[in-house]
């Protein structure tokens, strides 16, 4: 399988601060990778570099084998960031909202409106089509947004904390509806997440990234006290062997009050 994307050597320092450092990591064609860490980690800042809206200070990405702003331009590259930026009370449809993901298209205006239909029913939201966007649940904001992203059909998204907001339930069915995603689009998955007990089970591979890239690998091997420490700090509790942990069949973790 090939590398759809690749993280050589990079270094980011921001107003003269080291926000990352040293970064090496690359993602197959199909896989679905989480980056986890703390706040202020530098994930969003990994995240804007890769799609060249940061400049490296050291180092390479290579995103669909190119330098990322041709990447960008090809259309093939989709990205929903942290915050949505849709203004609240901001009065547009559900409809326009999976429009606006088409703005680059040079398809006639008719055949927009049907491939939007197209992906509201692709995630389950074409009934809601002439809603306003802002009376939607956080959840089903984020079905909308996935549109959005996807309508211009990528063959890569980075999805930057795509869950919050969403009840722990709504969670695993998002993560569900991800996997699905995956298995019939054959889309690679970048996504920050603070989930990483709900994730674990979805992708194939997590980051652990605070400063510096802590852990690369699977899920599996990354419920371990040592790793979790180096990301965490040593405030972190691991409990082995909760039958109800969704993480791993051996541990369940907890940062501060959250619980996987
Ligand atoms: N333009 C900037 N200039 C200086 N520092 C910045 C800039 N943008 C971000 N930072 C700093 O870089 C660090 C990493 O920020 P970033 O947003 O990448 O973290 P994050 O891991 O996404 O955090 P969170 O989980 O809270 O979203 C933070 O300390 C932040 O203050
Ligand atoms: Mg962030």
């Amino acid at each position: 399988m090939e590398n759809i994307l690749e993280v050589k050597n990079l270094t980011v320092k921001l107003n003269g601060k080291t926000i990352l450092e040293d970064i090496n990591f690359s993602v197959k064609k199909g896989e679905t990778l989480a980056i986890v860490g703390p706040n202020g980690g530098g994930k969003t800042t990994l995240l804007k570099t890769i799609l060249g809206f940061i400049e490296p200070t050291k180092g390479y990405v290579r995103l669909l084998g190119l330098p990322p702003k041709q990447a960008v331009k090809t259309g093939k590259v989709g990205y929903l960031p942290q915050k949505n930026n849709v203004p609240k009370k901001f009065p547009v449809s559900v409809l326009d909202v999976v429009l606006f993901g088409l703005v680059n298209s040079k398809l006639p205006k008719k055949k927009q409106i049907e491939k939007a239909l197209e992906y509201l029913d692709y995630v389950g939201m074409l009934e809601f089509k002439d809603y306003p966007f802002s009376d939607l649940s956080g959840g089903q904001q984020q079905r909308v947004s996935i549109a959005r992203v996807l309508v211009a059909e990528p063959e890569i998204i980075f999805l930057d904390e795509p869950s919050t907001g969403i009840d722990m339930v709504a969670q695993e069915s998002f993560y569900e509806f991800l996997k699905h995603l995956k298995e019939t689009k054959g889309l690679t998955i970048v996504m920050v997440t603070h989930d990483v007990g709900v994730v674990a089970k979805f992708v194939d591979k997590i980051a652990g990234l605070n400063r510096y890239l802590h852990f690369y690998g699977h899920p599996k091997d990354f419920f371990k006290k040592e790793i979790l420490e180096k990301l965490y700090g040593s405030e972190i509790e691991l409990i082995v062997h909760a039958e109800e942990c969704v993480a791993c069949e051996h541990f369940k973790f907890k940062i501060g009050d959250k619980k996987c």
